[in-house]
């Protein structure tokens, strides 16, 4: 089985592009280690604090954050770094070629019952036409990142990537400490019969993904004309993966639950690594009304809807936003 850095020459990828990705992925190392050890390891469970967006964080969260910060702010290629767990972005080497943007802890309700999580992380070319230290250098639009990724901490350690080329998946390999690679591109059906959303949110709903869901849930009986199975993991990550693996529909819409905050899910460093990984994968991921990746950002927290997955089946759910 081939190792990820050979693998990654082969596709061309910059060396000091694959010295970044080894840096974070060093990262994952230590991380899944911790999450492996479960109890053992005193992570688990809350701080007393709230990270920016007045979540209650996990000792794991803020454990991950400061892993993947250190490692990252001592490696020369990385010119700013953005993190759900910061506030606001930290500068690193001046001049140096990338930014970064991360969830160290993707799913973090997942801690402690021992259900997957993962971290994601994105990259982009950092701009010469801003300071270093400015959040603008992460106003970029979801198709320029030059690599996208997840790590999952699920029974095996796997990692998903994409460098621009098709999603590949890898294994770790925790006898020698390296990533794998177990599928050489992953490959969306584009039909599904499964759909991913939280059910609980439905009065916030508004009318058309009441009405999609409903059509879904009618299945052979109604206008869809066949059964369809809910799967929902409470870590996006793991939603994705699955729908990666063998297809479906991935939806975390906007609603009317907090007027504050029209949509869940964060664009820089959960919807546009995801989309990336899910459109080299040959599917689709929009919000409601266009492509994730031609969203031009105006905050490193902003959040957007969310609608991937298998091809033909997110074109379905988008034609309800346009009748
Ligand atoms: O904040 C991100 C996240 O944990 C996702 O990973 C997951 O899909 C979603 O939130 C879970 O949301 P809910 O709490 O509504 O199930």
């Amino acid at each position: 089985m081939q190792r990820l850095t050979p693998r990654l020459r082969k596709d061309g990828v910059d060396l000091e592009l694959i010295m970044l990705i080894r840096t974070i992925l060093a990262a994952s190392k230590e991380i899944a280690f911790r999450v492996n050890q479960g109890a053992l390891s005193g992570i688990l469970g809350s701080t007393l604090d709230e990270n920016i967006q007045g979540e209650t964080q996990k000792k794991l969260d803020v454990v991950a954050n400061q892993l993947i910060k250190d490692m990252l702010l001592d490696n020369e290629q990385v010119r700013a770094l953005a993190s759900e767990e910061e506030d606001t972005i930290v500068a690193g080497t001046e001049n140096a070629p990338y930014i970064v943007a991360f969830d160290p802890l993707d799913g973090s309700s997942n801690i402690d019952i021992n259900g997957s999580i993962g971290t994601i992380f994105t990259i982009y070319n950092a701009r010469n036409d801003v300071p270093n230290d400015s959040p603008e250098q992460f106003h970029q639009r979801g198709k320029y990142q030059v690599c996208a990724g997840y790590v999952l901490y699920g029974p095996a350690t796997m990692l998903v990537l994409s460098t621009g080329g098709p999603t590949r998946c890898y294994t770790l390999d925790a006898t020698h400490g390296g990533y794998l690679l177990t599928t050489e591109a992953l490959d969306i059906p584009s039909e599904t019969q499964e759909y991913a959303i939280n059910g609980a949110n439905q009065r916030f709903w508004h009318t058309e993904i009441k009405q999609y869901i409903a059509d879904l849930i009618q299945g052979e009986e109604g206008i869809r004309g066949k059964r369809f199975n809910m799967r929902w993991n409470a870590a996006m990550v793991g939603d994705v993966h699955r729908i990666l693996t063998r297809g479906g529909i991935f939806c975390y819409p906007s609603d009317t639950k907090d007027p504050n905050q029209p949509a869940k899910l964060r664009l820089l460093y959960e919807a546009n690594p995801l989309a990336m990984l899910v459109e080299n994968a040959n599917g689709k991921a929009c919000t409601e009304t266009g492509d994730i990746l031609d969203i031009l950002p105006h905050d490193i927290h902003q959040r957007v809807p969310v609608i991937m997955g298998s091809r033909n089946e997110v074109e379905t759910c988008l034609n309800y936003y346009k009748q």
